[in-house]
C-alpha cells in the first residue's frame, strides 16, 4: 500500500487519523510492556508505540535496527514530548505492521553523531549516506544544482554536455587516460575541465553555454580537491569582463537567496591580485578578519643585524603580522609550534617581539631602539600585541604570514562562520616565470587574454602582462575562476610561443583550436564554479567528501568499490598494453 505521509510530517493537528507509514528501523526500546520503534526516511522521524494491549506487539520482538517496514496505525498525542524533534508531539498506535525486509547488523551507526572511522563510512557508504546529516547534504546540493539550472535557463543560457573521452585540456594537473582498443597505443585524456569545447561552442555562434560538468584531475588532494568534481560551466560571447562578474554575482545571491535565505549584497568586494597578495598573502585571501600583512623592509635598509640585512642584499623582503593582545598568550613552546609550522614554506625561522615596556622577544636585542620602534609602528602595534616576523624571499613570506594569519584566526577564533565575505580576485598576472626550468607558466590557462592594454607587454615583458582574469573567493576558498578568451589565432600562437610550446607541440596538441580560432572567433569569456565547493559552503562543511555521494579517499581510492583495481590480462591485451 501507499504510504500517507512521510516520517517528518505528523503533528498535533493529525491526532486520530488513521495513516499509513514506511521507513527504516532507526532505534527500537523495549520496555517491557510497551515497545517504540523510532521509524526514519529520507525526511524525518515517527515515534512508533505498541502498548501492552496490542496483539502485533509480539511481532517486534524479531525486528531489528535498519529493518524496512510498512506500518498502519493512529496518530495519538504523546504523554511525554520531545520538543527537539519536528513530530515529537505525537506516536502512531500501530495496529498493523508489516516487515518489507530484513537487514544485517549494520557496520555503524546510522545517526548523525555516529562513531565510525571515515574509511569504515566510506566502505559502507550506501549505508553512511541513510545518516539525516548526509540526506540534508544531497537535498543541498540538489537545490543549488536546479537554482543554477534555473537561473541560467533564465538568463538565455543553452545546456550543453561536451565528450569525456577526448584529448588533454591543460589546466595545471595530470591527465586520466583511457587507453583506446580500436588505436594500440593512442589513449584519450578525461577532461580536467571543458574549457576547449566551451570556447569551440563559442566559434559555432552559440552565445550562452553552461554545463555541470564532470572534470578530472590527478593531483595531489586536500580537504577541498577531489580527482573527480563537478564544475558549473559557463561561457558567453560579445561580453566582457564585468558581463561575467555580474552575471556570476547574480547566479551566486539567487543560490544563497533561495537555498540558504540570505541575502547578499552586491557588487562583490574586489581586490587585485596584487593587493591581495600584499594585504593578506593569498591568491584565495579569507577577508572576514584583519591582521594584514605588513611590510617593514624600508626599517631594515641600513640594520647591523645580519639576518635581516643578508635577507634584503639578496632581494628578499622582511614582513609581519600582529595579533591583537598576543603578547601574554603565546608562550615559548606555541611560538616554536607556529615556527615548526611554516617550514613547509621555506621559512627557516620565525621572529617575534612582545610589545611592552620595555618589548621582548626573540630580535629585540638585535636590534637598535629606532628600528624597533619603527618596526612596531609599521606593525600597527600596540602594547600588549605580538608581531610575528618572516624574512626571506618574497613567496616565502607570503606562504607563510599568509598561513599564520589563518591559522592564528582559528586559534583565536576572530573567523566568524556564517559571514559570507564573497570577493573578487582580478587582474591576474598571464604568466609566472619558473626559475628552475627557466621558462613561463600560465597563471590561469594558455587560452586567458591579456588586457587590452597589456598586450604589447606580451613580447617585451610576459611576467609584467596583466590578464582579463578573475576568482571568486569566499571564507578563504576559491569557489571560482575564469577569464576573457584569447579569440585570434595570432596571439594564440604567440602565447604557446612564450609557453615555450614548440611548434610541433602546438600543431600536435591545440592545430584544431589554432584553426578554429581563424575562421571568425567572437570575442568571449566565461568563468567555472567549483559545484562541490559551493556546496561545502553553503552547508558549511570544510570536508569535500561530505557534499559528494560517491567520494574517493584522500589516495584517489573509492574504499566502496576497491577502485582502482587490477584488471584482466585478457583486457590488457585487447587494449595492447603489456604489465610493466
Ligand atoms: P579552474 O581550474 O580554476 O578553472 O577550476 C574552476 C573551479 O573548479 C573548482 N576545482 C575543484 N574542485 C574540487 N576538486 C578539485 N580538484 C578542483 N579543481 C578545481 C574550484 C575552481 O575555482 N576552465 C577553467 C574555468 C574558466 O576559465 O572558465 C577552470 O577549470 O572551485
Amino acid at each position: 500500500m501507499k504510504y500517507t505521509h512521510h516520517n517528518a510530517e505528523l503533528g498535533i493537528a493529525d491526532v486520530g487519523k488513521t495513516v499509513i507509514l514506511k521507513g527504516f528501523v532507526s532505534k527500537k526500546r523495549d520496555l517491557g510492556n510497551l515497545v517504540f520503534i523510532d521509524l526514519r526516511d529520507t525526511e524525518g522521524i515517527t515515534q512508533l508505540a505498541f502498548y501492552q494491549d496490542n496483539d502485533i506487539r509480539s511481532i517486534t520482538t524479531g525486528i531489528k535496527n535498519e529493518f524496512v517496514l510498512e506500518v498502519e496505525g493512529v496518530v495519538t498525542e504523546r504523554s511525554s514530548k520531545n520538543p527537539n524533534m519536528p513530530t515529537g508531539d505525537i506516536e502512531v498506535d500501530v495496529k498493523r505492521i508489516l516487515v518489507l525486509n530484513h537487514a544485517k547488523q549494520p557496520p555503524l551507526l546510522i545517526q548523525d553523531d555516529t562513531d565510525a572511522l571515515e574509511e569504515t563510512r566510506l566502505k559502507y557508504r550506501y549505508l553512511d549516506l541513510r545518516r539525516p546529516v548526509l540526506q540534508q547534504m544531497m537535498k543541498t546540493r540538489h537545490q543549488i544544482t536546479q537554482c543554477v539550472r534555473n537561473f541560467l535557463n533564465e538568463a538565455q543560457f543553452i545546456e550543453f554536455e561536451t565528450p569525456l573521452l577526448t584529448k588533454s585540456t591543460p589546466e595545471g594537473a595530470r591527465d586520466y587516460v583511457v587507453p583506446s582498443r580500436i588505436h594500440p597505443g593512442s589513449f584519450y585524456a578525461l577532461p580536467q575541465s571543458p574549457q576547449i569545447f566551451k570556447q569551440l561552442l563559442m566559434i559555432s555562434g552559440f552565445e550562452r553555454y553552461y554545463q555541470i560538468a564532470k572534470c578530472f584531475r590527478d593531483e595531489d588532494l586536500r580537504s577541498d580537491r577531489q580527482p573527480e568534481f563537478t564544475q558549473i560551466d559557463i561561457e558567453m560571447s560579445f561580453n566582457t569582463q564585468e558581463d561575467v562578474l555580474e552575471l556570476s554575482e547574480q547566479m551566486i545571491k539567487a543560490v544563497m537567496k533561495t537555498v540558504k535565505g540570505l541575502v547578499i549584497e552586491e557588487p562583490f568586494k574586489r581586490l587585485t591580485y596584487e593587493d591581495a597578495m600584499c594585504t593578506y598573502g593569498s591568491d584565495k585571501p579569507d577577508t572576514r578578519f584583519d591582521m594584514h600583512l605588513n611590510d617593514v623592509s624600508a626599517v631594515f635598509e641600513k640594520t647591523s643585524f645580519k639576518v635581516f640585512a643578508d635577507v634584503l642584499s639578496s632581494g628578499g623582503f622582511i614582513q609581519t603580522i600582529t595579533v591583537k593582545e598576543g603578547a601574554s598568550r603565546y608562550s615559548r613552546k606555541d611560538l616554536d609550534k607556529l615556527t615548526e609550522s611554516i617550514k613547509v614554506f621555506g621559512a627557516k625561522g620565525l621572529s617575534f617581539v612582545k610589545v611592552n615596556t620595555p618589548s621582548t622577544g626573540s630580535i629585540v636585542k638585535v636590534l637598535s631602539e629606532n628600528e624597533l620602534s619603527q618596526l612596531i609602528a609599521r606593525s600597527n602595534a600596540e602594547i600588549g600585541d605580538l608581531i610575528l616576523c618572516v624574512a626571506s624571499d618574497i613567496n616565502t613570506v607570503r606562504s607563510s604570514l599568509g598561513y599564520l594569519r589563518k591559522h592564528i584566526a582559528q586559534l583565536e577564533q576572530l573567523i566568524d562562520p556564517n559571514v559570507y565575505d564573497f570577493t573578487w580576485v582580478v587582474d591576474w598576472p598571464m604568466f609566472e616565470y619558473d626559475q628552475e626550468e627557466k621558462r613561463y607558466y600560465a597563471l590561469h590557462h594558455p587560452f586567458t587574454r591579456p588586457k587590452d592594454s597589456h598586450k604589447s607587454r606580451l613580447i617585451d615583458a610576459p611576467e609584467q602582462s596583466i590578464a582579463y582574469a578573475y576568482d571568486l573567493v569566499v571564507q578563504g576558498q576559491e569557489l571560482g575562476g575564469g577569464s576573457m578568451r584569447i579569440h585570434e589565432s595570432t596571439m594564440q600562437k604567440n602565447v604557446f610561443d612564450i609557453l615555450s610550446l614548440s611548434e610541433k607541440e602546438q600543431a600536435d596538441k591545440f592545430g584544431f583550436l589554432l584553426e578554429a580560432l581563424s575562421y571568425g572567433t567572437p570575442p568571449h569569456g566565461g568563468i567555472a564554479f567549483g559545484l562541490d565547493r559551493l556546496v561545502m559552503v553553503i552547508a558549511q562543511t570544510t570536508n569535500i567528501r561530505d557534499v559528494i555521494a560517491f567520494p574517493k579517499t584522500s589516495s584517489a581510492q573509492c574504499l566502496l568499490t576497491q577502485a582502482p583495481s587490477t584488471i584482466a590480462n585478457s583486457q590488457l591485451t585487447e587494449l595492447g598494453i603489456k604489465k610493466a
